[in-house]
Parts: structure tokens; C-alpha cells; sequence
């Protein structure tokens, strides 16, 4: 033990992290065994190594503005839902036919910890407040079982999607409870794999390590580009590979409208020849604050829109569109192979950003304070870094309103991205497809509501309606459920056919 003890305080000291220990004899017997495995399981010359070389490269990026290095996506490597609408078919063909051959994996990134939406479980755990109350994990749990079952009814064959849940040490325990007690929202257990990302711990500008309270070290997340360290260090690549994985669909927890395994993205990225792809939307605010896709000096990248400057944000093309418009949302196409050499040779090449953080930690009296500005960073690594590496990279545009409206803060006064208007999202797409299925809206008195919405009291209040994911991925199948009907709100549209919900209590 006392030699345990005094290797760690030299490791520690050769790291200049010896304030770690500073209130040892303090802690109780437990305390210190338990501070003796966190320290021991760390590697601070690698952590110091991170720091020196993140900081670097946020001053050195600070001073340069991205500007004069970008480049917008071009055309040859763009297909779009509107531009290219008579590929679609051909697309959706090509990745259910993958998809029948047990192919495409989708990968979940949910390592975040919900700090924006202010709660204190995992954001896949968040009811939104739909007619059903699913949660985030279950919609998108039953658009897997849903496409699953496209692809057997297409293609004759049983086939199956594995489902790998990124966690990280403070989401693993909470996550993998809920699926349990869900009984995997009707999904085979084997092919749910949950893997757990890095930590590292939050420092201060000269680089130590903050503390928390005298017996623990502030740790965070490492970013969701962790993934690909973990990808190493969990096995996840042998396990792709053993499945007969080829195709992986790459996404974040939040995006409620989000099509998981979208056979049309992987269809497209497959036709493509593409080892790398994104899917985006339009960005049509120059002010949006969403990364956009483009090359930087000649290699693809997302450049965040705090790293350029207004007037290239508002460039416009000769078509009036923004000249920086891929908006980023965070849906990614990788083949297994790409993925692989990720893992094998790139990842250590991955720069860590840095995000200045108010970090609460314990003064050398062993006092909590709580900063009110910021005292220190936390190191990231990001899901997108790797599309430098890409030799065959491939950009989707699809329509925001069909595909992307994303969960990241509480609900409040005109607040964005919040409970309220990822629901509205929701019930608004499911709408537009009763309406496309030839079914009807009336309102109390009887009367149809018109097809594009008017304003009410200044609020832009969707119909209520909602339709099970296993009923419809994308808005197939509901003609004989709706067409020539006449619906009163709240319609719900589950396995068990359409519904008025009586009380309307949402
Ligand atoms: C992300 C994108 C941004 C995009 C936006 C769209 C990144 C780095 N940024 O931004 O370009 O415009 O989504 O909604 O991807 N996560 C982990 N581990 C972590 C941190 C996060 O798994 O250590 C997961 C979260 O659970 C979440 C996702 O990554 O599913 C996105 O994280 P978040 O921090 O919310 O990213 P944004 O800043 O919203």
C-alpha cells in the first residue's frame, strides 16, 4: 500500500500534479482507496500532452479566422432530396436491399450529458410530452424494428440492424436500466450493444487538474469524436466486422425526427462509392448557429459559425443561396472499412478542442466555489474530425422540417430547440403525411382545416397527431388507415389502427 502510495505521489509530482493529494490525510480509508484507482487508472503525461497541444491549437486558431481557407461543398459530391428527387427511389432500393442483408449498423452517440436541457438522467430518457409519451430511445428504437421489417417484406429475407449506444461513465448505468425495464422497446437484446467513451478531467489555464471536492477530480466526457478510441478500445470495429457489418449510420441522441439506418443516406453514400458521408440541411440564416460542411484547404471539415466571420457567412451564390449552406445535423455515413483505418492510424492525430467552461471546484481550504465566469476547459474531441481523412467524401441535403428538429434546451419564452418545439416538429411532419395519405383534418364544428395552417393568437400551434414509427418510418403505408377519412385532433395512429384521443390534454 505505502508503496502504491509513494509511486503515485512521484508519478504525480513528474506530471506537476501533486495538489491532487493535497487533502490525503483528510479523506477517510475508503476515500483514499477509491482516489488511489481513479489516479491510478490515469495517464497524465497523456493528458498533459492533450493540454499542451489543445491549448496550441486554440490560440493559433483564434488568431486566424477559417475565411480565406474554405471552400464550399461541390456539386459532384452533393445529392439532395430536392435536386436529385428521381434518385430517391433508386437510393431507397439500393439501402433497404443493404439493409435486407444485415449491412448497416447505426451507431447512437449519447455520451452527452444534457447539460443545456438541464436534466440529470440521459436525453434519450426525455418525454417530450407526445400523445404516447415515448421517449427519445423508444421512437428511435421502433424506426429500427419498422425498417427492419421494410427490408424483410422487400427483400424476403430476415435481417436485422444492430443498434451500438455510445455512453459515457455518466450515462452507461442509467442508459442500459431503461432498456432493460423497457425490455429493449421490442428489439432483440443482442443486437443492442451499449460501449462506454473516454473521460478526462477538466483543467485550469496552466494546465492542473481541477478537483471537484477533496476526494474527486472534475471529469468529463472526451467529446463525441471519443467514439473512435473507444470504438479501438471496446472491441466495437470486431464486433462490426464478425456481424457482417459494411455501412455504419453515424447519429446524435436529440434529433427527434431523426431517420435511423435512412436508407436513402446510405443508399446514396453506397451508390456514391463514398467511405465518408454527412447529411445536412439548408442553412438559410447567415446568423444560424450550426457548423456547416466545406473544405478547408482543401480537405472536408465542419467549420463552426463562431470560427468565421459575418461576411462570409453571409455570402450568397449566384442562385441567392448561402455559399456556406450545408448545415450540419450531426447524421453521419461511414463505411466499416474507413472506420477501421480511423481507428488503427488516424485517431491519434485528432486534436482535442478546448471549450472554457465555469467549472466548480475546491480552493486550498478545501472550500467549494462556483465561478461566474469561466476558470478552465474541458477537452473534446469531435464526431466530424475524421471527414479530413475521407478519400471518397459525400454530402445529403434533406429538408430540415422532414428530418431534423433537435432537443437541447428546457422549454421557455420563444425558446429554440426546446421539449415544445421538437413536439410541434414531430406532430407537424405527421400532419403533412395524413394529409399526403389523403386523410383530413376537422376542427370542432365539423370544418375542415385547411392544409397549410393559419396563425392562432400569434402562436403556430400544430394539428395534434401522432403516428407510431411502427405503423410508418417515413409516411409509407397509411393510405388504407386514412384516405377519404375525416379526423378530429388529437389523432394518434398506432398498430392497433387511428384514434381521436378524447382528452386533449396537451
Ligand atoms: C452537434 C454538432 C453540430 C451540429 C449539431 C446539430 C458536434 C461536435 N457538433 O452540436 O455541428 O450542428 O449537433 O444538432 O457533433 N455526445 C457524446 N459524448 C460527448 C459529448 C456529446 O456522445 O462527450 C453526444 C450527445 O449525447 C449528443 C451529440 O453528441 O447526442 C451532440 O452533442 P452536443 O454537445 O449536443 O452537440 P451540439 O453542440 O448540439
Amino acid at each position: 500500500m505505502e508503496s502504491t502510495r509513494s509511486r503515485l505521489a512521484q508519478r504525480l509530482a513528474e506530471a506537476g500534479q501533486s495538489h491532487l493529494v493535497q487533502f490525503w490525510d483528510e479523506l477517510t480509508p475508503e476515500q483514499q482507496a477509491e482516489m488511489t484507482s481513479d489516479l491510478e487508472a490515469m495517464d497524465f503525461q497523456e493528458i498533459n500532452k492533450f493540454f499542451r497541444s489543445a491549448m496550441e491549437v486554440s490560440r493559433s486558431s483564434k488568431q486566424e479566422k477559417m475565411d480565406a481557407r474554405m471552400e464550399p461543398v461541390p456539386r459532384e459530391v452533393l445529392g439532395s432530396v430536392t435536386r436529385d428527387r428521381d434518385c430517391i427511389k433508386d437510393w431507397e432500393e439500393k439501402g433497404l436491399r443493404c439493409i435486407s442483408q444485415s449491412r448497416v449498423a447505426v451507431l447512437l452517440l449519447a455520451g452527452g450529458q444534457g447539460t443545456r436541457l438541464g436534466v440529470s438522467y440521459p436525453k434519450g430518457m426525455y418525454d417530450v410530452g407526445l400523445p404516447s409519451h415515448k421517449t427519445l430511445f423508444h421512437i428511435q428504437a421502433e424506426r429500427i424494428l419498422r425498417l427492419q421489417q421494410l427490408a424483410e417484406q422487400r427483400h424476403g429475407a430476415k435481417c436485422y440492424i444492430p443498434w451500438y449506444i455510445m455512453t459515457s461513465g455518466r450515462t452507461m448505468e442509467s442508459t442500459k436500466t431503461f432498456f432493460s425495464r423497457h425490455s429493449y422497446f421490442g428489439l432483440c437484446k443482442d443486437n443492442v450493444i451499449f460501449f462506454q467513451q473516454g473521460m478526462l478531467p477538466a483543467m485550469d489555464y496552466n494546465g492542473k487538474i481541477i478537483l471537484e471536492s477533496k476526494n474527486k477530480l472534475a471529469m468529463a466526457p472526451d467529446g463525441n469524436g471519443g467514439l473512435y478510441r473507444a470504438l479501438g478500445t471496446q472491441g466495437i470495429v470486431e464486433d462490426m466486422d464478425r456481424r457482417g457489418v459494411k455501412f455504419i449510420h453515424v447519429y446524435c441522441v436529440d434529433n427527434i425526427l431523426v431517420k435511423v439506418a435512412d436508407p436513402a443516406f446510405v443508399g446514396f453514400c453506397v451508390q456514391k462509392g463514398g467511405d465518408c458521408g454527412a447529411k445536412v440541411v439548408e442553412k438559410t440564416n447567415p446568423t444560424e448557429a450550426v457548423g456547416v460542411v466545406c473544405k478547408v484547404d482543401g480537405r472536408y471539415q465542419v467549420v463552426e459559425y463562431s470560427e468565421i466571420t459575418l461576411a462570409t457567412a453571409e455570402k450568397r451564390s449566384a442562385d441567392g443561396r448561402l455559399m456556406f449552406n450545408a448545415g450540419n445535423v450531426a447524421n453521419h455515413f461511414f463505411t466499416l472499412a474507413f472506420l477501421r483505418d480511423i481507428v488503427q492510424m488516424f485517431e491519434p492525430q485528432l486534436q482535442h478542442h478546448v471549450a472554457q467552461k465555469k467549472i466548480s471546484y475546491v480552493d486550498t481550504q478545501g472550500r467549494l466555489i462556483k465561478p461566474d465566469k469561466p476558470n478552465g476547459i474541458k477537452m473534446e474531441k469531435f464526431v466530424f474530425d475524421i471527414f479530413q481523412f475521407a478519400k471518397a467524401f459525400v454530402v445529403y441535403e434533406v429538408l430540415r422540417e422532414d428530418e431534423f428538429s433537435a432537443l437541447k434546451n428546457a422549454d421557455s419564452q420563444d425558446g429554440k430547440d426546446t421539449p415544445t418545439t421538437v413536439k410541434h416538429a414531430l406532430m407537424s411532419l405527421h400532419h403533412r403525411w395524413v394529409l399526403n395519405a389523403a386523410g383530413h383534418f376537422i376542427d370542432e364544428n365539423g370544418t375542415r382545416v385547411p392544409a397549410i395552417p393559419s396563425l392562432k393568437d400569434g402562436t403556430d400551434l400544430p394539428i395534434k397527431c401522432e403516428i407510431s414509427p411502427l405503423v410508418s418510418y417515413g409516411g409509407e403505408g397509411l393510405e388504407e388507415l386514412v384516405s377519404g377519412r375525416e379526423f378530429r385532433p388529437t389523432l394518434v395512429i398506432d398498430e392497433s389502427g387511428a384514434h381521436e384521443l378524447v382528452k386533449n390534454g396537451l
